[in-house]
């Protein structure tokens, strides 16, 4: 099987799915190229921690997965933490991901930076992502794939 178990079980069993309706931060990416789309919410306490997460992915298995794992990952963490996870963090958490899948935990990573920045936006205080890829009509998803041996370039 290309996909690990974990993978499937992400798949087949999505960790909080849905919307947060009383988020503190919303993210919302898409990628250009395949035409996946991912909308993340979350909760953020007063330290800057976040306590709830949810999201909704139209898209590949891959992006799925990777999208329910975010949101296992980022819970209890700090946002200026849970910002630097990588996609390379998220296949590893996941025990690996096809290399031509890499770019699909990308979705996951780039629409919780939306959702941190558009909760820092909200209370007045600087964004921490800078520019968001996959937000760029222009970004190829594509161009980093044969990267996954080593290191991480998000
Ligand atoms: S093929 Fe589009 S995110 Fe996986």
């Amino acid at each position: 099987m290309i996909y690990s178990e974990k993978v499937m079980d992400h798949f087949n069993n999505p960790r909080n799915v849905g919307v947060l309706e009383d988020a503190d931060g919303v993210g919302e990416v898409g990628n250009p190229v395949c035409g996946d789309i991912m909308k993340i919410t979350i909760k953020v306490d007063d330290k800057d921690e976040i306590t709830d997460a949810k999201f909704q992915t139209l898209g590949c298995g891959a992006a799925i997965a990777t999208s329910s794992i975010v949101t296992e990952l980022i819970k209890g963490k700090k946002i200026q933490d849970a910002v630097k996870i990588s996609k390379r963090d998220v296949a590893d958490e996941l025990d690996g991901l096809p290399a031509a899948k890499m770019h699909c935990s990308v979705l996951a990573t780039d629409g919780l930076k939306v959702a941190v920045d558009d909760y820092l936006k909200k209370h007045g205080r600087e964004p921490l992502s800078g520019e968001i890829k996959s937000a760029d009509p222009n970004f190829d998803p594509h161009a980093d794939e044969d990267d996954d041996t080593e290191g991480d370039d998000v």
